[in-house]
């Protein structure tokens, strides 16, 4: 099949691509043409590039249009935010595409209530990209269960791969992190370090939207869960990340509005990002109906990323 990857040189694409090509597709990617894979991989040589800014195209009204001159089979939609912006493509590709993947995030799901999520709980998003991630899932599904369009949304976790670093056990950014736990240095964890984050290898990503182009009987009008098979506690994170340095975790916890003062603030912004959803989700349904099956544990896609910032001297211990 002809298939159109928008966004496809970032985390996810960097597998994506390469497995697309492998599986015998043709296949197209749209960037701005700014960033390069993580990783090199052969198959590149066999993908069609193109350059454009799709922010800038959508302000003219002209990025659907794009699109549809590709004559896709298949378009996975890897960077749309608004709402407006997928209408546009569906306006322009309705009756001419046979699939359309949109990449969502769990963080439609707002925080938490009934662990593990599945995907028929209640939307309850806040901030600006899970309640626009949420609309976009809302509307493309309606659109693909009143028979208008034959779309399918993907919601990965926390994305993990060598090539950037991880949500550390703080729950925010910094790689240092993994340094403190390293050296058998103190760290500090917001609140008893109980809520929890919920990773995923981009590796895993793009085996999903493989499994869910060749499971289209079972994948359009759904959206899926695509994380690792088990959240993890900021604790038990931690603690497992300072066992594979050969360390026992030397933990300390703080209250909130303490914890924040410990760390700058745009690390207190991501951490509190990340346990005010404490996500926790169900990947039964990607396994019954798409056979997703993850190879990596959490800790797996985190030391695999730890070890590439190790590899390249991004931290060192
Ligand atoms: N990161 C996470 O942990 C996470 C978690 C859950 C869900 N998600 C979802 O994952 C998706 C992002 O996937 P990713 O992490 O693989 O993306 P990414 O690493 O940020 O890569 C973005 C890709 O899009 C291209 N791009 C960016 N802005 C563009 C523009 N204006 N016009 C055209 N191309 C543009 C980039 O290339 P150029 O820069 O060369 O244009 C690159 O190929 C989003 O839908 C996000 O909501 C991410």
């Amino acid at each position: 099949m002809r298939i159109v990857v928008i966004g496809g040189v970032g985390h996810v694409g960097t597998y994506l691509v390469p497995w697309l090509v492998e599986a015998g597709h043709e296949v197209i990617v749209i960037s701005r043409g700014q960033r390069q894979p993580y990783q090199p991989h052969a198959a590149w040589r066999r993908v069609q590039m193109v350059v454009a800014d799709r922010v800038a195209e959508d302000a003219a009204d002209v990025f659907g249009r794009r699109v549809r001159d590709l004559k896709p089979d298949v378009v996975v939609d890897m960077i749309c935010f608004r709402p407006e912006s997928a209408r546009q493509l569906v306006e322009a590709l309705a009756g001419q595409v046979q699939h359309f993947l949109h990449c969502g995030t769990i963080w439609v799901h707002g925080p938490t209530v009934q662990a593990p999520t599945d995907e028929t709980q209640p939307r309850r998003p806040f901030g600006e990209y899970g309640i626009n991630k949420a609309a976009i899932e809302a509307y493309l599904l309606e659109q693909a269960r009143r028979g208008n369009f034959p779309a399918t949304v993907l919601h990965p976790g926390h994305i993990v791969g060598p090539g950037w670093a991880p949500l550390n056990p703080a729950g925010h950014f910094n790689p240092q992190v993994f340094v403190t736990l390293a050296r058998g240095e103190e760290l500090a964890l917001p609140n008893l370090g109980m809520e929890t984050v919920h990773h995923v290898h981009a590796d895993d990503v793009a085996q999903a939207f493989c499994q869910a182009i060749s499971h289209w009987s079972t994948s359009v009008g759904e959206s899926f869960h695509v994380v690792s098979p088990a959240a993890l506690s900021l604790r038990g994170y931690a603690e497992a990340m300072a066992n594979w340095f050969g360390q026992e975790a030397r933990l300390r916890y703080l209250p909130w509005e303490e914890w924040r003062q410990t760390v700058t603030a745009e690390e207190a912004q991501a951490t509190w990002d990340h346990i005010a959803h404490s996500p926790n989700c169900s990947i039964a349904k990607a396994r019954r109906l798409l056979g997703y099956a993850p190879r990596y544990s959490s800790l797996q896609a985190v030391q695999e990323a730890v070890a590439w910032l190790l590899d390249r001297r991004v931290i060192t211990i």
